[in-house]
């Protein structure tokens, strides 16, 4: 890199670079996801909301291409920030726990309900082929709860201990899980939902200018965070992925680690930047980067960048 180039780059960098003081409090936003979700937005909630409302008209469609545990697009649909919300996940495990929320909720909350949590039926259904898409769906919000950090990708193991040596009934909560896949039922009208693959779902949503995309792709660049060990699908072409938001006419919000790398592709397809402090899994404080688009109103603008 030239040192001009470089120069350019700091300049521009401090002048789009804000950062916030605040850590949110969580515990100020409604848990409605039926996941523990590894890399979960919920502490991002607020900013979210922020974003959507200053748009000069609600989205007609919200869009979260990575959406995991989806909190994003609940947040959306249940207070009514864009008309429709559409959640899209490549991992076929996460993808059946949505398709049958969406279809067959009452199954699956009965299912959680009626289930005697202890380690020998636990074991019994993890190791049992599911037959069909419910009991799949069943065994995957099984496995988030008992295994450690959430994590549903292979090698993680069983939660040992747990909250207060409770192992693992210590985060299996029926009545709320039972309750949380109900209201997100209820929402159905409003809720789409596809397993695919981003890169090839994002591009039929470009050219509207009333979409709006929270985008929050896994990330494995720098070795900061264990990526590859949270997710079965974590390897993305991130390079790829700016080039297609930069033709996006709609709004968009990316999230990702505070990284030279990530840094250096915002400001080479000149979008703006903003270091918002959350809360890691150590309780240290770490900044994490906000990516929108340059061509944001006023009134966005003041509160986004
Ligand atoms: C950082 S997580 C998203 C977390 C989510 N924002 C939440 O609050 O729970 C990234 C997600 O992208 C999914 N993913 C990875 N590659 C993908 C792809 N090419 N298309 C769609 N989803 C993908 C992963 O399975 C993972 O669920």
């Amino acid at each position: 890199m030239n040192v001009h180039y470089k120069n350019l780059q700091q300049s521009l960098f401090s002048s789009t670079v804000m950062a916030s003081a605040k850590i949110v409090n969580v515990a100020s936003v409604p848990q409605r996801s039926p996941f523990r979700y590894p890399g979960g937005k919920t502490w991002l909630i607020p900013e979210i909301r922020a974003w959507l409302r200053s748009l000069p008209r609600k989205p007609e469609i919200f869009i979260e291409p990575f959406a995991g545990g989806g909190i994003a697009s609940l947040t959306a649909a249940f207070e009514n920030l864009a008309d429709h919300v559409f959640m899209i996940e490549k991992d076929d495990q996460v993808a059946a726990v949505w398709d049958v929320i969406l279809k067959d909720a009452d199954w699956l909350a009965d299912k959680i309900l009626s289930f005697n949590l202890t380690l020998e039926n636990t074991l019994q259904v993890l190791s049992t082929p599911p037959h069909n898409l419910r009991e799949k769906a069943f065994q995957v919000i099984l496995r988030n709860r008992v295994q450690r950090g959430g994590i549903m990708a292979p090698g993680a193991s069983l939660l040992k201990f747990g909250e207060n040596g409770r192992g693992i009934a210590s985060r299996w909560y029926p009545q709320t899980l039972a309750k949380r896949i109900k209201a997100i039922y209820e929402h159905r009208n409003r809720i789409m939902f596809k397993e695919a693959d981003a890169f090839d779902f994002i591009p039929h949503f470009l050219n509207n200018p009333h979409a709006a995309f929270f985008i929050d792709p896994p990330y494995t660049a720098g070795g900061k965070r264990a990526g590859k060990r949270l997710y079965l699908y974590s390897e993305i072409d991130h390079d790829e992925l700016f080039s297609m938001m930069a033709e996006a006419k709609g709004n968009f919000m990316m999230t990702y680690d505070d990284t030279e790398e990530v840094k250096e592709l915002s400001f080479r397809h000149g979008f703006s930047i903003r270091r918002v402090p959350m809360k890691s899994t150590h309780h240290s404080k770490m900044y994490e980067l906000l990516i929108g688009p340059t061509s944001i109103s006023k009134q966005s603008a003041d509160l986004f960048f």
